[in-house]
């Protein structure tokens, strides 16, 4: 049985159809309820919803073989996992964002608010640019309005938080979309099973292009 962890949410049922498309559904897990772990014997998955920022933590910790993680994930906590495939699902961009009238002054520290504190220190450190990190847990656009940042480093997918929050986007940082992972040692052991589910979305991707 091929354990995989996926994410909660939209981002999950679009990844669960794509399991399913690949020849890998379980019938369960279609079904109104609020379970959170489905198997299908038949086909050797057992599937567990898990919030999506802890995608990589049940697989690097082997409880999950297999997952699918938002890249924003992977490079926010580096995971010890092996990166397999890019579903190209759930695309969106890491990006600076500010008030339309902010001006940044390189002789001031820049307050930068986020939930991705290690990206953002990467990226501005890769500018050799002194930042103050605010970390927060959601509605990060709230803080430039506030006047708690002067910018933002959050995921940008449509634009329309920030539209309706007046604020835009300075600077893209990284595209984003979700990633097949897997547990080094689960990859190792349960090699052909993984693989088996590795191509057949492989394929998947490439009927969908
Ligand atoms: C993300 C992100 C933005 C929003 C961007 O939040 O933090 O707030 O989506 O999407 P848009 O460009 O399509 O408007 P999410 O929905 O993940 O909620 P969270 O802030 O609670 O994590």
């Amino acid at each position: 049985m091929v354990n995989v962890a996926l994410p909660k949410g939209r981002l999950g049922e679009k990844v669960y159809n794509f399991f399913k498309a690949a020849g890998f559904e379980c019938t369960s897990i279609e079904e109104p309820s609020r379970k959170l772990i489905f198997e299908n014997p038949e086909k050797g998955v057992r599937y567990f919803w898990v919030k999506p920022s802890d995608v990589a933590i049940y697989v690097e910790r082997g409880a999950a073989d297999i997952g699918v993680a938002g890249k924003d994930i992977l490079l926010e906590y580096s995971p010890d996992v092996y990166e397999l495939l890019d579903l190209n699902l759930g695309k969106c961009r890491m990006a600076v964002a500010a008030k339309a009238d902010f001006r940044d002054s390189a002789s001031k520290t820049l307050r930068v608010a986020t939930k991705f504190p290690n990206i953002a220190e990467k990226f501005y450190s890769s500018k050799s640019r002194d930042i103050d990190i605010i970390k927060l847990n959601g509605s990060i656009e709230i803080a430039p309005i506030l006047g708690l940042s002067d910018v933002i480093v959050d995921i940008v997918e449509t634009g329309t938080t920030l539209k309706e929050n007046d604020l835009e986007v300075v600077e893209t940082i990284v595209p984003i979309s979700a990633r097949l992972i897997a547990n080094k040692s689960g990859y190792k052991f349960k090699n052909e099973e993984i693989l088996a589910i590795t191509e057949g979305l492989a394929k998947q991707l490439e009927m969908s292009k």
